[in-house]
């Protein structure tokens, strides 16, 4: 049983009070995965979407948002973000997901066309509506919280918490030093993990433990309804680059930082310091843990370092099953 400890996530979404939550992505076969995760429960309550430059172009990604909308039946708002990071040029991963974004399994077109306002626009709408603070689920590059952040700092004590995946405090993935996300938007991850909110980090430290294995993908595939047959594809399709790199399995990285809100006691991690290397040669996008807290300065992020794979799995077999 892995028990976590954090001061700095210290609740998690129930049935009882469901968390009003904001889903920013750049989907992505795992920002997707997470979204039919979040889509099954209860303990949620989607506010809005949007879409953030990454994977792919912010055409591409707020279009499999669409899609991805119209096969969940998520009937709340979708903006489109920004159309490049902060200060830098675009880096896509179309060797990850595809030239769509989301290569794989014939989705539905989108149901209804992104809101004419941007996303930080959306977000601010949402907060200001709130009753009640807001967590939001970024699982791309942070440009539009960021942007968020500097249009409305007004609104950011209407932000409960970030659960986000991005970074890596032993190693990256993109670079040596850095995870795609932030390197994509350094400036941007710079100014969420220096705002004061409380940020669960759902880094690849844990997120490369997530493996969804082969035979995962039958047992998903075999609970035998539409969602089911694409989420396999999805994985399937995913596990491709994967498996070239000799992982045994896909790691679904962003569905990770939606666990964390679900069920945090298949988790463990530590509260962190950490900083992000927004210039240098060779470390550019580095999320860097104060591991052996040297530097004096509080913890700022709940950083995931384990999970239980098994556990992780029969969530997204059970995730599937809720669309029969
Ligand atoms: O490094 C993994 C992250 O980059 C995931 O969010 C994936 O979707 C890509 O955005
Ligand atoms: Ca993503």
């Amino acid at each position: 049983m892995i028990v976590r400890k954090s001061n700095i996530q210290t609740f998690h979404a129930s049935t009882e009070h469901p968390l009003p939550i904001i889903l920013d992505g750049d989907p992505g076969h795992d920002d997707a995965i997470a979204w039919v995760l979040v889509r099954s429960r209860p303990e949620f309550r989607i506010l809005c979407v949007t879409s953030v430059c990454g994977n792919q172009t912010i055409e591409k990604t707020t279009y499999n948002a669409g899609r991805i909308m119209a096969l969940l039946g998520m009937d709340v708002p979708l903006a489109m973000g920004l159309a490049k990071p902060l200060f830098r040029d675009p880096i896509i991963a179309d060797t990850v997901h595809g030239k769509t974004g989301l290569d794989g399994p014939e989705l539905p077109e989108p149901a209804c066309q992104p809101v004419a306002c941007s996303a930080a626009e959306l977000m601010a709408k949402c907060l200001e509506e709130s009753e009640e603070p807001v967590v939001i689920v970024p699982t791309g590059p942070l440009t539009n919280v960021a942007s968020l952040l500097l249009l409305y700092p007004e609104l950011k004590s209407k932000i409960r918490h970030i659960s986000l995946m991005g970074g890596g405090i032993a190693r990256g993935n993109w670079t040596p030093a850095a995870e795609f996300n932030i390197l994509v938007d350094p400036d941007a991850a710079k100014i969420v993990f220096e705002s004061g909110i409380p940020i669960t980090m759902a880094s690849l430290d844990v997120t490369e433990r997530a493996l969804v294995y082969p035979e995962d993908f039958e047992r998903i595939r075999c609970v035998g309804n539409q969602v089911a047959s694409v989420v396999a594809g999805w994985l399937e399709f995913f596990y491709h680059f994967h498996q070239s790199l000799g992982y045994p399995g896909a790691p679904v990285h962003d569905a990770v930082a939606v666990t964390a809100l679900l069920r945090p006691d298949i988790l463990s991690g530590r509260d962190l310091y950490v900083q992000i290397e927004t210039t240098g040669e060779f470390c550019r996008g580095a999320t860097v843990g104060d591991l052996n807290r040297v530097s004096g300065k509080p913890a700022n992020a709940y950083c995931l370092m384990d999970i239980n794979r098994d556990a992780f799995v029969d969530l997204l077999v059970d995730a599937v099953a809720y669309y029969g």
